[in-house]
């Protein structure tokens, strides 16, 4: 139970789920006698607010603001600014110092696969030996409700303390694993998308549903979830191969009916599931065609790896403003291939940031930013630790059209925050104490930091770690 002050029709319930206000209400009846009161919290550090994408600015540092202090009220940020300044405002408020730690908004992890959390870091294979081998098998293991429960938990307690405070994962075509990662989240108060994964095709017995249940489930579990609370639904068939052409055509009636609804997929990862794309739909124009040609393609499509995309496929994931998410160490761990960041950011397309768990080798944000570093260094386009950061909030929050929600320290926006020690190893620790200005003081934790800088992570304004 998290630990707040509350009182009669109090606003700090205004993330609260319905199973922690009904434990809230009775509590309130027990309490009658006490002052109860909303605090207001005030957190001091140095407090990262994105003012633009720093990939617009004229210099990625541009697109940052600091402030001294941020005000927190029921679950929001209601105001930034200085110390001084906000505790005039707020007199009462209770005064947490981070010193010289940062504040930023909590990581937003745009593609993942909490049901593969017991599978990370499988040896030697790459993407379709790595589904036959590793995934499906533990897939399977999510018919039985006590294990998916069991992972959704220890998937969340194990990105939390990353200082991930938003997914958008895929669940496995049981539809009791989309109750299990809804429930977790909604325990937590957390902002979660996720979607059962139809396939009716190409995987194992006990893993296949078809186009009218593939319909079916998602419309009951989207019915059941979408918009509760901070949960939101993705209709989610795995990939064009894994699907029929009459499944991809029931998934985009589905997402024609509730347009509000995130789709996402896999688009382009390696060269041997391009070509295996085209054999099993000659008729498409390409991998993108056969989502397009069934309604799988518009704004809140959110494309995974699209690493070897064809000219007109650009064009029409940039017209329709599509998604394209990252998945830097997955794409070196199956051994997929370098994603274009800057030459595809330049050219305009919207790009979220994603561990790809498990395929993937990390649950961590941080180790994600630094990958991303390495892929863009081999590339010859080194990202600056704004563009990181920005990339694993605001970019991945705007993929996922959460971006006036999360993902930054604004006003009005909901308070996931990460609180980042840049000094938590002493390898770090003796880099940082040679940094010349703020931005040469967080690299090193981008790029060598776990989670034992993750000093404190707020779910929407409640201490979670
Ligand atoms: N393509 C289809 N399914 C998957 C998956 O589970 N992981 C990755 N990385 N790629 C996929
Ligand atoms: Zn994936």
């Amino acid at each position: 139970m998290y630990n707040i002050v509350f009182y009669k029709n109090n606003p700090c319930h205004l993330f609260t789920s319905h199973l922690q206000r009904s434990i809230l209400s009775s509590a309130i009846l027990t309490t009658e006698s006490t002052p109860l009161m909303c605090q207001d919290t005030l957190l001091l550090g140095h407090v990262l607010s994105f003012v633009a994408s720093p990939f617009e600015t004229a210099t990625p540092a541009d697109a940052v603001q600091w402030h001294e202090a941020v005000l927190l009220r029921a679950g929001r940020v209601v105001q930034t600014g200085s110390r001084a300044e906000l505790m005039t405002q707020a007199p009462q408020a209770q005064v947490v110092d981070h010193g010289q730690n940062v504040i930023c908004a909590g990581f937003v992890d745009a593609h993942v696969h909490y049901p593969q959390t017991a599978m990370i870091a499988s040896w030697g294979k790459r993407l379709i030996d790595w589904l036959n081998s590793y995934t499906f098998p533990e897939e399977l293991r999510f018919e039985d409700p006590d294990y998916a429960n069991q992972i959704a938990n220890r998937y969340l307690d194990l990105t939390i303390a990353e200082g991930t405070t938003t997914v958008a994962s895929y669940c496995t075509i049981h539809p009791i694993s989309v109750d299990a990662i809804f429930t977790a989240a909604q325990t937590r108060g957390q902002r979660v998308v996720a979607g059962k994964t139809c396939m009716d095709r190409n995987a194992p017995d006990g893993l296949r549903d078809t186009a009218q249940s593939a319909y079916d489930d998602s419309a009951a579990l989207l019915a059941k979830w979408h918009g509760v609370d901070r949960l939101s639904y993705a209709i989610t068939p795995r990939f064009s191969p894994t699907s029929t052409p009459e499944q991809l055509d029931a998934m985009g009636a589905l997402w024609a009916q509730h347009p509000d609804c995130l789709m996402q997929t896999h688009l382009s990862e390696q060269r041997d599931e391009v070509t295996w794309v085209q054999e099993l739909f000659p008729q498409a124009r390409d991998y993108l065609d056969t989502y397009e040609q069934f309604g799988l393609l518009g704004e809140g499509a959110l494309f995974g790896h699209a690493i070897y995309l064809e000219p007109r496929e650009k064009d029409r994931l940039r017209e329709v403003k599509a998604s394209l998410i990252h998945c830097p160490t997955s794409n070196t761990f199956i051994g997929s291939g370098i994603f274009d960041m800057a030459g595809l950011m330049a050219a305009g397309q919207r790009i979220g940031l994603a561990t790809d768990t498990g395929g993937g080798s990390s649950f961590s944000m941080l180790r994600t930013m630094a990958a991303a570093y390495e892929l863009g260094q081999l590339n010859g386009t080194p990202l600056h630790a704004a563009q990181l950061l920005w990339l694993a909030t605001q970019g991945s929050a705007q993929a996922l059209r959460l971006g006036d929600k999360i993902g930054n320290i604004a006003v009005g926006h909901e308070a996931d925050l990460v609180v980042l020690d840049l000094a938590s190893t002493p390898a770090i620790a003796q880099r940082h104490a040679e940094a010349n200005d703020i931005w040469e003081a967080i690299f090193p934790t981008l790029m060598m930091g776990d989670d034992r800088a993750i000093s404190e992570v707020r779910i929407a304004g409640r201490k979670a770690v």
